[in-house]
């Protein structure tokens, strides 16, 4: 009897250890998954400025249309729109003035958000821009200098093939001071 109650203690333990491994094991990975849901990346898509669903708060009037310092150019939604409103944008006005402070600072934007295709040259050899099937366009060549600054604007604006946009991650400003950098630093090598 006691031998029979020894045999099953030594297969119940065991199987009881196993089974409490488990009980503490299964909440903490749990845990961990509930931990990374809360990582600050996970919501970037949620997170927008935009209204959500029900949430609108924009006035029904025209004052609900920003008219004043934002986006000037058309959005094209097909190819031989993206086309034309390039063509377009050569009556866009640069409102900056190319001045030292305002190429500083495109220098600045341009080293964060197109060296890496570009390359500091403006030649297209960034370590990006070697790995594109396309690469980038050579800045000093005249094909890029000999557009008007608001076609450079618009191409920033909208991106184009490969090129992602930069309407979201620069300001209207903000590309002026790049377009006035290209000019300085590009074209007269
Ligand atoms: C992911 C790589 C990449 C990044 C980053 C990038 N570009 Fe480009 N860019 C390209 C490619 C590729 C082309 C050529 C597109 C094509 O095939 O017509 C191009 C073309 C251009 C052109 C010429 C467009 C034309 O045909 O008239 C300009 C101007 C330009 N880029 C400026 C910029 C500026 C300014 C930035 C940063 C704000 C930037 N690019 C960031 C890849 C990139």
């Amino acid at each position: 009897m006691t031998s029979m109650k020894r045999l099953s203690l030594a297969v119940v333990v065991p199987v009881l250890l196993k089974r409490l491994r488990f009980a503490v094991v299964a909440p903490v990975l749990l845990g961990l998954t509930a931990v990374s849901w809360a990582f600050p990346w996970d919501k970037d898509m949620v997170d927008q400025p935009s209204a959500k669903p029900q949430e609108s708060e924009a006035p029904m009037d025209s004052s609900g249309v920003p008219v004043k310092g934002g986006e000037t150019l058309p959005a094209p939604v097909t190819e031989a729109g993206m086309f034309e409103a390039k063509d377009a944008a050569v009556l866009l006005e640069n409102p900056v003035p190319a001045t030292p402070e305002s190429v500083a600072l495109g220098e600045y934007l341009f080293t964060i958000n197109c060296l890496v295709c570009h390359g500091a040259d403006g030649t297209g050899t960034g370590p990006v821009g070697l790995l594109l099937a396309t690469a980038p366009v050579d800045m000093n060549d005249a094909y890029t200098q000999d557009q008007a600054d608001g076609q450079l604007f618009f191409t920033i604006t909208r991106g184009r093939v490969t090129m992602p946009y930069y309407r979201d991650a620069l300001s209207v400003e903000e590309r002026w001071h790049v377009v006035n950098y290209m000019r300085s630093a590009f074209g007269s090598q």
